[in-house]
């Protein structure tokens, strides 16, 4: 095996010396990150027919890759966390012994290589060299991997250099799981079909995923290095890993407030990341930060601190247009791969929502001719476009800062259709520990299992916690009172619906109303009512220039109450912490009772004042 001239690394020469002797591939090759290497790659992704070349006067240097049917998501039943005891896994991971899992991955990967290269890809979460990021290794025998990786991660020769002699690195072993007899002939999209393994070792900080070449089951930086692992890593250290856009907003005063926010996967993250103002906000400026991962660290200041490990988007194509987010649209304009959208004709791409009118014809995103009267989707509603974060044009100057950004406000929100209100804000750190920890949306095609229904999802971690969620509130509870002066806490709900089923919220750019209010509560400005959830604008409390069509009977019904809804949700929480219920923090137990009692006191406490006059005011 030849290996790159800057390698100093014995462990890691050790280790990829052992991977090959298990994974028997026909070759190695390491990954220098460079703009030939990728060329070469994709050329390569091009011949095998799991590129298609896009037409490089509409999209320049991009492709279209289709999976498998079968490959299109995560797998979280297949996802495992495997600790020494099964109760630091917790109930909600897939928890299997170490001694036992590793005995069933060495069988598995036993020459699961065979006919293919292995690419060895050293990368880095977060920016190089900063002491706050993670370096890992990973090990993969697909080409699409390693060209996802280098938009995805700082990827590359230059982190070797920053490894040294002995650095600590996170193993990343990945295999799509389909070897190669002499001579047998490839498929475009190679996976596993019987078994798939998206296993993690938090003790001893590795990953070995198996049989799928999508998403977050493949791109081991991403869910399985900066959520899971690093969540464990963070339990230990005193931080936090997220499951969490950042973004900054300015206000014509000059002033910046960066806020982080977690939604479940595909509930609005890239969204609201990159959100423009309505024209009513004059002066004021959304900055992007990240979309999806949140290292947040406490600052010598006893700020926190934010950085996002990433250095592109995997986002979710299906709605994204010119008219809901016009800056993921410019992001994706060149050197983007998309996977599972359609293609048009003149070579271009197209997904459901992506113009008003959607092309006379296409290929859909299982190679099928497809018309927009064939009743199927022409994109699957999980397909996603891979593109640099520095080609987005909110990016924020200081997204690649080491020291991150100053955090202000934490933001929940999932999917629902009914029962929780537009926003609200959490009466201090425990309140807003208790709305996270017992968020609930509405599942999406994001996640495998049946769409549609409410589903806790614990700020959102549900499938990216690598440790006992009850372990996780407990540090999140601890967290809190480590620091002088923690961020405010708010829920929103951009997705509740009438009874005609339409959202009653406009939703994308108008959601700065609503993030005007937050900035200006987390600094401590704009007025709030209480009710028994938390604290709550009123109408007059919102900015409106520019959407007058939405009336104050509107906002009303988008932010309204119902007291036996939400006895039937307090009491749906009681499902979630009798799971929980060994290491369950008892001060959520309390915190529950609390909002029961305020539950059953009189009709009037459910609603906000119509009239301007404040809850305080009125019952004070
Ligand atoms: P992951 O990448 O899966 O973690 O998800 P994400 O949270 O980044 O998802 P994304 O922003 O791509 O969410 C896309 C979905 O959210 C689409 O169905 C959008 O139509 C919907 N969406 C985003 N913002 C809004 C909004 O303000 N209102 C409504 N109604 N839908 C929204
Ligand atoms: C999510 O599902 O939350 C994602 C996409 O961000 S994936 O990387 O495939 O997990
Ligand atoms: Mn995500």
């Amino acid at each position: 095996m030849e290996f790159p001239a800057n390698l100093k690394h014995e462990r890691l020469r050790a280790w990829v010396e052992a991977m090959t002797k298990l994974c028997k591939p026909d070759q190695v090759y390491w990954c220098d990150g460079s703009e030939a290497e990728n060329q070469r790659m994709c050329d390569l992704l091009v011949q095998a027919g799991t590129f298609i070349k896009l037409n490089e006067a509409k999209r320049p240097n991009s492709y279209l890759a289709r999976s498998d049917p079968s490959d299109v998501a995560r797998v979280e039943d297949r996802t495992f966390i495997c600790t020494t005891n099964k109760q630091d896994a917790g109930p909600t991971n897939n928890w299997m012994d170490p001694k036992e899992m590793h005995a069933i991955l060495d069988r598995l990967f036993d020459g699961c290589m065979r006919g293919r290269t292995m690419y060895v890809i050293p990368f880095s979460m977060g920016p190089l060299g900063s002491n706050i990021s993670y370096i890992g290794v990973q090990v993969t025998d697909s080409p699409y991997v390693v060209v996802n990786m280098r938009i995805m991660t700082r990827m590359g020769s230059r982190v070797l250099d920053v490894l040294g002699e002995d650095g600590e690195f996170v193993p990343c072993i990945h295999s799509v799981g389909v070897p190669l007899a002499p001579g047998q002939q490839d498929v475009p999209w190679p996976c596993n079909k019987e078994q798939k393994w998206i296993v993690h070792f938090p003790e001893e900080r590795a990953i070995w995923s198996f049989g799928s070449g999508y998403g977050g089951n493949a791109l081991l930086g991403k869910k399985c290095l900066a959520l899971r692992i690093a969540s464990a890593i963070a339990r230990d250290e005193g931080w936090l890993a997220e499951h969490m856009l950042i973004l900054g907003v300015e206000s014509p005063r000059g002033d910046k407030t960066y806020v982080a926010a977690a939604f479940p996967s595909a509930c609005g993250k890239t969204n609201f990341a990159m959100l423009i103002p309505p024209p009513a906000f004059e002066g004021w400026k959304v900055t992007t930060v990240g979309d999806d991962i949140a290292w947040i660290k406490p600052g010598p200041d006893g700020e926190l601190y934010a950085i996002n490990p990433e250095a592109g988007y995997f986002g979710v194509a299906p709605g994204t247009s010119y008219k809901s987010n016009p800056n993921a649209m410019e992001t994706i304009r060149a050197n983007t791969i998309f996977t599972n959208v359609a293609l048009t004709p003149d070579g271009d791409v197209w997904w459901e929502g992506m113009t008003d009118t959607p092309p006379a014809e296409a290929i859909d995103w299982q190679g099928q001719h497809w018309t927009p009267d064939s009743g199927r989707k022409a994109a699957h509603p999980n397909a996603r476009f891979t593109a640099p974060a520095s080609q987005c044009p909110s990016i924020d100057p200081d997204w690649e800062n080491p020291r991150g950004v100053p955090i202000k406000a934490f933001i929940f929100g999932g999917r629902r259709s009914t029962t929780v209100p537009l926003v609200y804000q959490a009466f201090n750190w425990v309140y807003g520990v208790y709305l996270a920890a017992t968020m609930g949306s509405e599942t999406t095609a994001a996640a495998a299992g049946s769409l549609g229904v409410v589903r806790r999802d614990p700020f959102a971690m549900l499938p990216f916690l690598g440790y006992h969620m009850g372990d996780y509130f407990n540090h999140w509870l601890q967290f809190g009172r480590s620091i002088p002066n923690p961020p405010r806490i708010f829920s929103v709900n951009w997705f509740r619906k009438d009874s005609n089923g339409h959202f009653i919220w406009p939703g994308f750019g108008e959601n700065m109303r609503v993030l005007k209010w937050i900035v200006e509560r987390a600094n401590g400005h704009a007025v709030g009512v209480e009710s028994p959830l938390g604290w709550m604008p009123r109408y007059e409390d919102l900015e409106w220039r520019g959407l007058e069509d939405f009336t104050p009977e509107q906002f009303y019904e988008v932010m309204s109450l119902d007291r036996d809804a939400w006895n039937a949700e307090i009491l749906s929480h009681e499902e979630l912490f009798l799971k929980l219920y060994d290491r369950l923090p008892k001060e959520l137990n309390m915190i529950r009772q609390l909002m029961l009692s305020s539950l059953w006191r009189s009709p009037e406490h459910w609603e906000i004042a119509h009239d301007g006059i404040s809850y305080a005011e009125r019952h004070g």
